[in-house]
């Protein structure tokens, strides 16, 4: 879809459109039954416009939204903009004078985060943003003025040690570094990766063994931006390669593995089985190649990459297009049996979408269908417990009703998927589509 064609874009349009209201309501309408179980705090971010149009669907200020689960209650939605510079300032620079990137510039419009007791609003071209668990604004932050780079919106919880892995990547050197938090929330490593150009590395992936990097064609591109356009485009003699480097190296023991040209941005996750490293994404043939207004489809795909010999073994897994994909987080890094997806999450114009839950072992899928008008969000995976089973608990979704045009928290049971939903929390606004969002579970 092109700017040029509508003089309104898609992104300023029906529930794509921002909300202009933050509200705060309490004991929300419940259908069905909500498990007790869940007691915590679903948390998701997005951009919100607060004025006029910002160009791009990813440059609008972030805003997240939060619902607070408790003993089979609703007990609160709120809704606020994260108070970045770009919120507050007349039109903050990224890049100074003297051509300095200010990481303190941001929309913080991406995903939300919670590690060792806080929550971070990220967007992948600056610090983070850290929030109050009533989604008030606390500030930026640069874990002690440890972190110099960037922040991705998809660091990678470690089920097994409690660390966090991130990276920054920038158009201006050092490109690509990697971090590591430990469970303690302090930053304890910080690596430069060797990568071949300034290009936009959106998520990545861990395996227990490894960190996954993914250095592909959609390369910064300042022609782009002395033009007014979104400053990342389709390079097609960038080639591609996925970077593997053992958890603890160091930046220049990644080691590179060729692939055909595409675009991720982002993994359902990876792992490590006979030598090899297993590699789920949504993957798109192409990116931008036309500007930067389009969104193509993206497909399930698996990445077999075989260390010994280098080589990659790509397959496609499903026809159906697919973004958002996640797991269960316990299985972050480690075999995974399941993941969720949405299909068709980003197409302008359609009313409906749905959910899909892969059974990986068997190759099977299934959807679940939420009706005439009703698009969900990202799916978020919440065990019932701590010693339940993979696809024992809960899916949680946004879903867009343009019946009422608002937006239902919706439950549905992980192990029925395509059965009724559990619950039903009617939120009192739209929750426009937006990006990712999190269960952060309260401490037990
Ligand atoms: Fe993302």
């Amino acid at each position: 879809m092109s700017q040029a064609t509508q003089s309104v874009p898609f992104y300023l349009q029906g529930n794509f459109a921002p909300v202009s209201q933050e509200r705060t309501a309490f004991d929300l309408p419940i259908e069905g039954a909500l498990p007790p179980e869940l007691r915590g705090l679903y948390l998701r971010n997005g951009p919100n416009p607060r004025r006029g149009d910002p160009g791009h669907w990813f440059l609008g200020d972030g805003m997240v939204h939060g619902v607070r689960l408790e003993g089979g209650r609703a007990a609160w939605y709120r809704n606020r903009w994260v108070r970045t510079r770009f919120f507050d300032e007349n039109d903050p620079q990224l890049v100074g004078p003297d051509g300095a990137v200010d990481h303190t510039v941001g929309q913080a419009n991406t995903n939300v985060v919670g590690h060792a007791g806080r929550i971070f609003a990220l967007v992948e071209t600056s610090f983070p943003t850290e929030l109050t668990p009533e989604l008030d604004t606390v500030g930026i932050c640069d874990f002690d003025g440890r972190l110099k780079t960037s922040m991705t919106a998809h660091p990678k919880p470690c089920p097994t040690t409690g660390e966090l892995h991130f990276f920054g990547y920038r158009f201006a050197p050092p490109w690509l570094t990697y971090h590591r938090l430990d469970a303690a929330g302090r930053l304890v490593q910080s690596e430069e990766i060797p990568v071949a150009g300034p290009t936009m590395i959106h998520d990545f992936a861990i395996t227990d063994g490894h960190l996954v990097f993914m250095d592909l064609p959609v390369v910064f591109t300042p022609s782009n931006l002395a033009e007014g356009r979104f400053p990342y485009a389709w390079n097609d003699d960038y080639g591609a390669r996925l970077g593997v480097l053992p958890r603890g190296g160091h930046g220049g023991e990644v080691r590179w593995l060729e692939i055909d040209p595409c675009y991720v941005f982002h993994p359902m996750n990876a792992f490590e089985r006979g030598g090899r490293i297993v590699l789920d994404v949504a993957r798109y043939e192409r990116l931008w190649d036309q500007g930067a207004d389009a969104f193509e489809p993206a497909f399930l795909h698996r990445f077999t990459l075989d260390l010994a010999s280098g080589k990659v073994a790509e397959e496609r897994l499903d026809d159906r297009s697919i973004e958002f994909p996640r797991v269960d987080e316990r299985r972050l890094g480690l075999p995974n049996r399941y993941g969720y997806a949405v299909s068709d999450a980003i197409v302008p114009g359609r009313r409906e979408s749905q959910l899909v839950k892969y059974d990986l072992e068997t190759g099977a899928s299934r959807a679940h269908e939420f009706g005439a008008g009703r698009r969900p969000g990202e799916a978020v995976m919440v065990p019932a417990g701590p010693d339940a089973g993979e696809d024992e608990g809960y899916v949680l979704s946004l879903v867009h009703d343009a019946a009422r045009d608002a937006s239902d928290l919706v439950v549905l049971d992980a192990s029925r998927f395509d059965a009724a939903p559990i619950a039903r929390v009617a939120l009192p606004q739209r929750v426009p589509f937006g990006f990712h969002g999190n269960w952060l579970p309260d401490a037990p």
